[in-house]
């Protein structure tokens, strides 16, 4: 799976010619789930664009509400009209807006609700990692963030491992040791919870910092399932070399 997101940029018009321009790419490029994360204000027009594609959907947030006086918000039953998806728990929604892993859990679980599959974001920041606490920080965001959940649905979910310190600074992790983290972290929290069939089969992406240069060496891990890419998404060239990376590692 290779999932753009597009963050604070993109009016609605911008979205239609960036998404007609990775298209005719994408069309040619098979074995990948292409998901797409615009803004809330260009959903529709997306959602147009792409109907007769093999390419999802996603939000970048909403609220656990389903309706009612939260002014700003959006609820999973008004985003599942357009999308398959929606990214929660993003290291940017919980550095600038304060977001807890109690907040992402009852978002999480109210998502799978109206049949939105989240990708919950999780990963530790420099500090954090610097003080030895990367493994601990991200097993109790996976673990807050599930265990809401009844068993048989955490295995809907997917994860995107995003060390804070990677995201939009050029610095990616390395493809080895973000892999460890999944195999040592990640799959044996989501065991602890649902077992180790659910730990094995569950999708798991890196994020931060994969461009065209680097995603490959990403999806050869055998840990990881695919990425979740921020600044690279918005360059059509850019996210269409990173599809065929995933489509051709296999
Ligand atoms: P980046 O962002 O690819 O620009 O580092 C990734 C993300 O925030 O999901």
């Amino acid at each position: 799976m290779v999932a753009g997101n597009w963050k604070l940029n993109k009016t609605a018009t911008e979205a239609y010619s960036l998404v007609s321009e990775m298209l005719t790419g994408l069309r040619t490029i098979h074995g990948v789930d292409v998901v797409l994360c615009p803004p809330f204000t260009a959903l529709y027009a997306v959602s147009k664009l792409i109907k007769d594609n093999d390419i999802s959907l996603g939000g970048q947030d909403m609220y656990w509400e389903e309706k009612g006086p939260f002014t700003g918000e959006i609820s999973a039953r008004m985003l599942a009209e357009f999308c398959q998806y929606v990214i929660l728990g993003h290291s940017e929604r919980r550095q600038h807006f304060g977001e807890t892993n109690e907040q992402v859990a009852r978002k999480v679980k109210a998502a799978l609700s109206q049949n939105l599959i989240p990708i919950l974001c999780v990963g530790e920041t420099l500090e954090e990692n610097e003080a030895g606490r990367a493994a601990g920080v991200v097993s109790r965001q996976v673990h807050e963030a599930l265990h809401l959940l009844d068993i048989q649905v955490i295995g809907n979910v997917i994860i995107a491992y995003e060390p804070v310190w990677a995201i939009g600074t050029g610095r990616a992790a390395t493809p080895e040791g973000a892999n460890m983290t999944i195999r040592n972290v990640i799959r044996p929290t989501i065991a602890g919870l649902a077992g180790e069939t659910t730990a094995q089969k569950i999708r798991v992406l890196y994020g931060g910092s994969v461009d065209a240069g680097n995603a490959r060496d990403f999806f050869t891990q055998p840990e990881i399932d695919g990425a979740l890419v921020g600044g690279a998404s918005l360059n059509a060239g850019f996210f269409i070399s990173i599809v065929e990376a995933a489509s051709t590692a296999g």
